[in-house]
């Protein structure tokens, strides 16, 4: 029983969940931090939290090839389903979507969601993961918000959260979210992509060290960590 995730460049990340692999946020084309090729990637499930080009480039293509299970809000699913996706489902914040080997709890997140065709993409979303005993907290593209006190109420293992600034909060705010959410550890995401968004992984872990009880795990693109 291990959970292994893997970032593979800004919100891209794959978890290996006793041998089933799930797939969040695929941006890989057109990614100058992409650590794989869409082709390289056989997810079981994937995970959408928002319909922005960043979040969603390689969704389509992956989920055609692999047939995947599709899990996103209404409006993006039926997207995925104008361009024949095969499978999906819809979902929302506040439920729970149960795929066996996890769970997947939609949470808010403050952002805004449009498509790469200009549809609308309804109201961005969070998730956390609930397996093998442990919650792990994808943030999506969101604001410091205050009810982040509430998702850390659940007891969460592993945060994932934006440091970038400019489209998302940055790391001062990241380290208040911290103080909210009360992780064991925090994995830095959707920074370095682009020049907007440069940002120092050593000096926001430093900082996560000094002034918070979590355990910062900055990864390069390609890198993994695996929960005991
Ligand atoms: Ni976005
Ligand atoms: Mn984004």
């Amino acid at each position: 029983m291990s959970i292994t995730f893997t970032w593979l460049g800004h919100s891209t990340f794959t978890f290996d969940i006793d041998g089933h692999e799930v797939l969040i946020d695929p941006f890989l084309t057109g990614n100058p931090l992409a650590a794989v090729s869409p082709d390289d990637l056989n997810p079981e499930l994937m995970l959408i939290s928002h319909g922005h080009g960043d979040h969603v480039a390689d969704a389509v293509s992956i989920a055609k090839r692999t047939g995947a299970l599709v899990l996103s809000n209404p409006e993006i699913v039926g997207w995925l389903g104008r361009q024949k996706v095969p499978n999906v489902w819809g979902v929302n914040t506040g439920g729970t979507y149960d795929a066996g080997f996890v769970r997947v709890k939609w949470t808010i997140a403050f952002h805004s969601s449009s498509l790469p065709d200009g549809s609308y993409g309804g109201n961005p979303l969070g998730m956390i993961l609930k397996a093998n005993g442990m919650n792990l907290y994808f943030a999506g593209d969101t604001a410091l918000f205050s009810d982040m006190q509430l998702i850390g109420d659940e007891g969460i293992d592993v945060a994932f959260l934006p440091i970038g600034d400019n489209f998302t909060m940055g790391i001062d705010d990241s380290i208040k979210a911290i103080h909210f959410i009360r992780p064991r550890f925090v994995v830095p995401m959707h920074y370095n992509t682009f020049p907007p968004i440069a940002q120092n992984g050593g000096d926001w872990a430093n900082r996560v060290n000094s002034e918070t009880d979590a355990q910062p795990l900055v990864l390069d693109p390609g890198g993994s960590y695996t929960l005991g």
